[in-house]
């Protein structure tokens, strides 16, 4: 049975969210080609998710003491340790993903839980695990330089050592004219065959 963290991040109710009409029908469909599995929602917006504050780096140097285990800061990151897939569900904003996201992964970034640092620097602690990272975009971007919301979660992703992360991206969503409806049918035809084989 594996473990599968769906972690949402936009301020767009269920419904309305592009992204999450794609990236709920990909939970809905998983669930159907996996029952045995468990999934957890987190909706970072829910969990008012906010900036590190200054007795959260104090934390950050207790890992060991079973006192703080449950505290908002640390919870986050054994939740995030113990998971096996992720689905990261987050709109383009500003040419990145919503700020939100940016302040979990600075709760789930911690030495000792999700990375360590060896005599040749820091290494991902978070080894056979598994990604999707569902993004809904305005324009069209593919691989350009200045998209920095995919190329972010890969990255911090790829340093706490998930390797295998997929994207699937829905874009030119707000062009003039843009077929939205046929835009998202498609997005949740490639959900069905990434969820047969996540
Ligand atoms: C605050 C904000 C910033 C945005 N910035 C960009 C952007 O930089 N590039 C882009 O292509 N679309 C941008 N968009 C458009 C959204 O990415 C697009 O509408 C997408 O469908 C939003 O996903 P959603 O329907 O799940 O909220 C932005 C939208 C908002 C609300």
């Amino acid at each position: 049975m594996s473990k599968v963290l769906y972690i949402k991040a936009n301020i767009k109710p269920e419904g309305v969210s592009r992204t999450f009409q794609v990236s709920d029908h990909f939970i809905e469909e998983y669930k159907k080609q996996h029952p045995e599995d468990e999934v957890v929602e987190l909706d970072l917006y829910k969990e008012k998710i906010d900036f590190l504050r200054p007795e959260d780096l104090e934390t950050m140097g207790c890992i060991k003491d079973e006192t703080k285990k449950n505290t908002t800061f640390l919870k986050y990151a054994f939740q995030f340790a113990e998971a096996d897939k992720y689905v990261i569900a987050a709109p383009m904003w500003n040419l990145g993903s919503p700020a939100i996201l940016k302040a979990y992964f600075d709760y789930i970034s911690i030495t000792g839980i999700t990375f360590h640092y060896t005599a040749e620097g820091p290494k991902g602690l978070l080894q056979n695990k598994k990604a999707v990272h569902i993004v809904a975009r305005g324009g069209e971007y593919g691989n350009a330089p200045y998209e920095m919301g995919d190329r972010y979660v890969k990255t911090i992703l790829g340093f706490l050592g998930v390797s295998d992360i997929q994207t699937l991206a829905i874009e030119n969503l707000d062009i003039i004219g843009a077929d939205v409806e046929a835009k998202v049918k498609e997005g949740k035809e490639k959900a069905d065959l990434i969820a047969k084989e996540f």
